[in-house]
């Protein structure tokens, strides 16, 4: 099926400051996961127990980012991005979680983050983007209340060496991701399954999140503050009573029950209702903690979900084009979320910090004709200008990802890159997408070059 015709127009202008990224996290693109004094994470431990990761591999050495960073530091310069999300691998930095700090992983980080600034790119850091240190799992992990402290030690530590010079500090990727697919459905690390330790786990990375805000504003931090979730507007499979109530609360459980918490400073009471004794202990003073204000709030958006009550309802039988991952085509669905986000919540400043597709992408003569990620980047760059048109508060848009990485549960076989990686070789090729953004950049400089010069 072909991607729809839905694209981008190209002399759409984008407001002046609106910023242009690309993004990629620790673990699906560095390796090295023992070098230099590095401590296991989840991840590592999960990739080793079988039928786990699809194709049976692992992060031991993924795009071997560790030792090719400034050579990607270039190909993101080339792009003409403005800013460049990337996350730090707790475990680099902190091997056991707690307690002593690993020169090595921070020292990386650090030529990182002044490489991006040389290169004129803003780096937006990311604290978790789920490689928890394995030797805080082995003591309950993010099930326990004191993992929340840890964090909290490991932000300021981060932030001690990395703050002065960086642009945003999210505190977590997706915690809905890490608390119900890794603790309640067992498909990602740590592979738990129970729906009372992903309730409290969720409980505990909001926490996290407040504490982590509330102590870096109090070290001066110069850096934005904000937090990274999935969402997807969801809707009923048909217009049953049965449908529209599993939708209803499909909703609560994947945007309310983290979006109320954080601006509203309370947990959704359908959710609780429907949790009952797997509600997550709450302590005096945590949902104030969790509702600190924040700079900005990022969202990674993919596609819509859709809700049946009887679990029948199909992807591949909606008669939409589907990515690689088999996940339906629908830019407007980004449109739609913003604009209920902006509606129903005090939001600041939203950016979309990941979107982005897989599709079995190959070199031919050295090029990778990948024509439905244009598309599909092309329309969904549109549908967060028809958000903006609508008076949406969106501050940017980053592509998920640079480079072809390690897909967590699929392993290398989903191809998410704009720069192509062969595996064997190492070897980057920037795909058409790649060229198409930088292009497509390339435009909005111009518009805004001639804007000035009309105001000047
Ligand atoms: C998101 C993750 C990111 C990547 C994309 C495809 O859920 O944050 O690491 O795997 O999905």
């Amino acid at each position: 099926m072909n991607a729809p015709d839905l694209p981008v127009d190209p002399n759409r202008r984008f407001p002046d400051d609106f910023v242009w990224g690309v993004a990629t996290s620790s673990f699906q693109i560095e390796g090295g996961t023992d070098a230099d004094g590095k401590g296991p994470s989840i991840w590592d431990r999960f990739c080793r127990q079988a039928g786990a990761i699809a194709d049976g591999s692992n992060g031991d050495v993924a795009c071997d980012h560790l030792h090719r960073m400034p050579e990607d530091l270039d190909l993101i310069a080339s792009l003409g991005v403005t800013a460049y999300r990337f996350s730090v691998s707790w475990p680099r930095v902190q091997p056991a979680g707690q307690g002593a700090w690993n020169t090595a992983g921070l020292d990386f980080y650090d030529k990182l983050v002044d490489g991006l600034l040389a290169r004129g790119v803003k780096p937006y850091l990311t604290l978790n983007h789920w490689d928890l240190p394995d030797a805080l799992q082995q003591r309950g992990g993010w099930t326990q209340r004191d993992t929340v402290y840890r964090f909290v030690d490991y932000a300021l530590g981060v932030h001690a060496r990395l703050g002065d010079r960086l642009t945003t500090i999210t505190t977590h990727n997706e915690p809905w991701v890490i608390s119900t697919m890794g603790h309640e459905w067992g498909v990602f690390a740590p592979g738990l399954h129970s729906r009372a330790a992903a309730a409290q786990v969720s409980h505990h990375l909001l926490l996290s999140h407040g504490l982590a805000l509330r102590a870096l504003r109090a070290a001066g931090s110069l850096a934005r503050l904000g937090i990274v979730l999935n969402l997807a507007p969801i809707h009923a499979a048909t217009a049953s009573a049965a449908d529209r109530a599993t939708a209803q609360l499909e909703d609560g459980r994947l945007v309310r029950w983290y979006m109320d918490p954080l601006f509203h400073g309370r947990y959704p009471t359908d959710v609780l209702d429907f949790l009952g004794v797997d509600a997550p202990r709450v302590e005096p003073g945590d949902m104030a903690t969790i509702a600190v204000p924040m700079d900005f709030l990022g969202i990674n958006y993919y596609s819509r979900s859709v809700a049946s009550a009887d679990g029948s309802w199909r992807a591949s039988g909606s008669g939409l084009a589907l990515t690689d991952m088999g996940w339906e085509i629908f830019p407007s669905g980004l449109t739609e979320l913003l604009l209920r986000l902006h509606r129903d919540w005090p939001v600041p400043p939203l950016y979309v910090k990941e979107n982005g597709a897989a599709f079995r992408d190959e070199v031919v003569e050295g090029k990778v004709h990948d024509t439905e990620r244009v598309a599909y980047l092309a329309a969904h760059i549109a549908a967060v200008g028809d958000a903006l048109a609508q008076g949406v508060p969106v501050a940017g848009y980053m592509v998920w990802s640079l480079l072809d990485n390690f897909e967590w549960a699929s392993g290398y076989a989903k191809r998410f890159g704009i720069v192509h990686v062969d595996y064997a070789t190492q070897r980057r090729t920037p795909k058409d997408s790649a060229h198409w953004y930088r292009d497509f950049l390339q435009r909005q400089r111009q518009h805004r070059a001639f804007a000035q010069l009309m105001d000047a």
